[in-house]
């Protein structure tokens, strides 16, 4: 909706939707300005993002930002980062619950690799199966499955000329579906994703984190969560789809599920035989 022409207009309307929107901004802005406003006070540098970006100064004339940039700046990072990764890990977690033999497999990696204690930075390297897992997940299920770009002046592309505030639409869903490029695209494999398939995969044949100047800049961030979190929950639980619970696609700004993704969760006992 913040793109829509009057946008500023329609968001002050007096619809309930609206309304708990915007009462959700203030409750988020409450927050995040209390945070600026205690670290300006205590003028202790934590060595975390907030005091980053509150040292950060510019580079020509030496200021710094005001209370609002560095809220924007907040926001966008906690908004990024948050849904986008939720978002990978519920449509990771429902493909695992209907492929009993990748879920075996990640049961049985965990448990080699980490012998019944958590998962630390430095276990991600022993850990390709469960990053093969989200790589193949956010194939099929981007968070982020549309990117779009308006050109500024007239751009030429593949032969054209695209007036000057022509909207482009790069879909990650259909390209990363595209049987050009993925043998029997519609089936979730983790295993396709070995190194030589990795080294011919054209480069944007794949690309859930975007590309060019304003690629995600979470992108190791993300993926670091992504294989900590899996492996965290997977070590101790299996997930399991509700029969009968509707799985729809909704594709708002981010990829999400119409009904939610209802799972029974059931307790694992560590080395237990995942296939059993
Ligand atoms: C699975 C997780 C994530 C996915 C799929 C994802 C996806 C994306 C994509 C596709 C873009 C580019 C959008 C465009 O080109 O218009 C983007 C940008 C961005 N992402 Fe992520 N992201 C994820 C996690 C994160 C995390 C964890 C953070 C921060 C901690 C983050 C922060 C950002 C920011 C700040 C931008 C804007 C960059 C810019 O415009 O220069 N993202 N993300």
């Amino acid at each position: 909706m913040i793109m829509l022409p009057f946008a500023d207009v329609i968001e002050r309307l007096p619809v309930p939707s609206l309304r708990r929107s915007r009462a959700a901004r203030a409750r988020l802005d409450a927050i995040i300005y209390s945070l600026i406003a205690d670290r300006r006070a205590s003028g202790r540098d934590h060595g975390d993002l907030l005091s980053m970006l509150l040292a950060a100064q510019d580079e020509d004339d030496g200021g710094v930002m005001t209370d609002q940039q560095v809220r924007d700046e907040a926001m966008t990072i906690f908004l990024a980062g948050h849904e986008t990764t939720a978002n990978a890990l519920t449509w990771a977690w429902y493909l695992i619950s209907g492929a009993p033999d990748v879920e075996a497999k990640v049961h049985d990696e965990i448990d080699r690799v980490l012998q019944g204690r958590l998962p630390m930075m430095k276990d991600i390297a022993s850990l390709p199966y469960v990053e093969r897992v989200v790589t193949e997940s956010m194939r099929l299920y981007p968070p982020a499955w549309i990117i779009g770009r308006r050109a500024v002046a007239e751009y030429p592309i593949g032969g054209f000329a695209a007036p000057a505030r022509s909207l482009f639409l790069m879909s990650p869903y259909v390209l990363q579906r595209d049987a050009r490029y993925y043998a029997d695209p519609e089936r979730f494999d983790p295993d396709r994703w070995t190194p030589e398939f990795r080294a011919t995969l054209p480069k944007f044949a794949y690309f859930p984190f975007g590309g060019g100047p304003r690629q995600c800049i979470g992108e190791s961030f993300a993926w670091m969560e992504l294989v900590l979190l899996m492996t965290t929950i997977a070590q101790r639980w299996r997930l399991r789809l509700v029969p009968g619970h509707p799985v729809v696609p909704q594709p708002l700004v981010t990829l999400r599920t119409k009904h939610g993704m209802r799972m029974s969760v059931q307790k694992r006992e560590i080395g237990e035989l995942a296939s059993l």
